[in-house]
């Protein structure tokens, strides 16, 4: 399905450009702690997370194990039981939520984009509308026509169309890719591949999620979220079971075009360099964290605490370390990359 997916839009050329607005600030934000229980159901628990800008992670698990929650939190659309969510600065979020606003089906199609002008602004220069319809497979009969004249799939292409026209450098997608035909999914990969601000994706197509994420964020159950820097495939073959699957799709794949091959290598490099910072940002915290936890030990009212306490901070470090040891493994795998 991805290498048909991926002739298509080499055939189609894209001319399209993406509004990242202006940039944010460096970090998008710091998630400390953060705890959430929904119906005695633990969806986060004590999770620690830093969002910069650029990253680009995917969020991973089964029907209600709480993706759509933590969005919600790290929008601040939900409050948490617990825990700290500081936000950076400079942000502009557009959200794609899963439950998506009624669009009014009498408006026409690019009054609802253009809002009743005939030209849009992306990255400062004027595009008539329906040629960026255009773009979005949309033909010029259909621009003019009212909305309820569409099917669902193509309302969603509306709705992705529409999102891409806002200037903004946090992009929230919750399953953007549900109903969406094989064109426009291919579209949408190539725009988020092209965009330059800071995407968080949910979606259940594992190819599309791949190609666009460069770190990930597992629901492993109960409450337990785990980051891993790298793609879904990266995961997989993390996870030894699912190994025989990956393999046997890997090798039932057509050669690739010139142009696929080259798209892979550019998204594969620049995967690298994001995937070598966020490592690095990773390291430098979990040091910190582990500085002032060695700082607090040394103190002499550290042996003044219960014994319960002092194992406690004593199995914190050993935490900390082994998270610093596995973290410059990662670093070295992919300096070496
Ligand atoms: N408004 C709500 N009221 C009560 N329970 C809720 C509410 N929203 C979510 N939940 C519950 O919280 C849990 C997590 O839901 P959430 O929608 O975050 O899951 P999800 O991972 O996004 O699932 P899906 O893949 O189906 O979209 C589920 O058990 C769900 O039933
Ligand atoms: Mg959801």
């Amino acid at each position: 399905m991805r290498e048909e997916r991926s002739k298509r839009i080499s055939v189609k050329g894209l001319k399209l450009q993406v509004d990242s607005g202006t940039n944010s600030g460096k970090l998008v934000k710091e998630v400390i702690g953060l705890n959430k229980t929904i119906d005695g159901k633990s969806i986060v628990k004590g999770l620690d997370l830093i969002i910069q800008r650029s990253d680009r992670i995917g969020l991973l698990g089964p029907n209600g194990c709480g993706k759509s929650t933590l969005l919600k939190l790290l929008l601040e659309q939900l409050t948490p039981d617990s825990g700290q969510i500081k936000t950076g600065t400079k942000l502009k979020v557009s959200y794609f939520d899963q439950v998506r606003d009624q669009l009014d089906q009498n408006r026409s199609v690019k009054d609802y984009i253009a809002e009743g002008r005939d030209f849009i602004t992306i990255n400062g220069k004027d595009l008539h509308v329906v040629s960026y319809l255009k773009n979005f497979l949309f033909d010029p009969d259909q621009s003019r026509s009212a909305i309820r004249t569409l099917s669902g799939g193509e309302q969603n292409r509306l709705l992705l169309a529409k999102l891409f026209t806002l200037p903004t450098n946090l992009l929230v997608l919750d399953e953007p890719t549900n109903d969406l035909d094989i064109e426009t999914l291919e579209l949408l990969e190539e725009l988020l591949i092209e965009y330059k601000g800071t995407v968080l994706l949910v979606s259940h197509d594992r190819t599309f999620m791949d190609n666009v994420v460069s770190s990930i964020l597992v629901f492993e159950g109960e409450g337990h979220v785990q980051e891993y820097v790298g793609g879904y495939a990266d995961w997989v073959t993390r996870n030894k079971a699912e190994l025989a699957n990956n393999t046997a799709r890997t090798s039932s794949k057509p050669e690739e075009s010139e142009h696929e091959a080259n798209k892979r290598i550019k998204v594969a490099a620049q995967k690298r360099i994001r995937d070598l910072d966020k490592v690095t940002v990773q390291i430098e915290k979990t040091e910190q964290q582990l500085e002032s936890l060695h700082t607090e030990m040394a103190k002499a009212t550290f042996y003044e605490l219960s014994n319960d306490k002092q194992t406690v901070c004593y199995s914190q470090a050993d935490a900390l370390e082994a998270r610093l040891i596995e973290l410059m493994d990662q670093w070295e795998q992919l300096e070496a990359s």
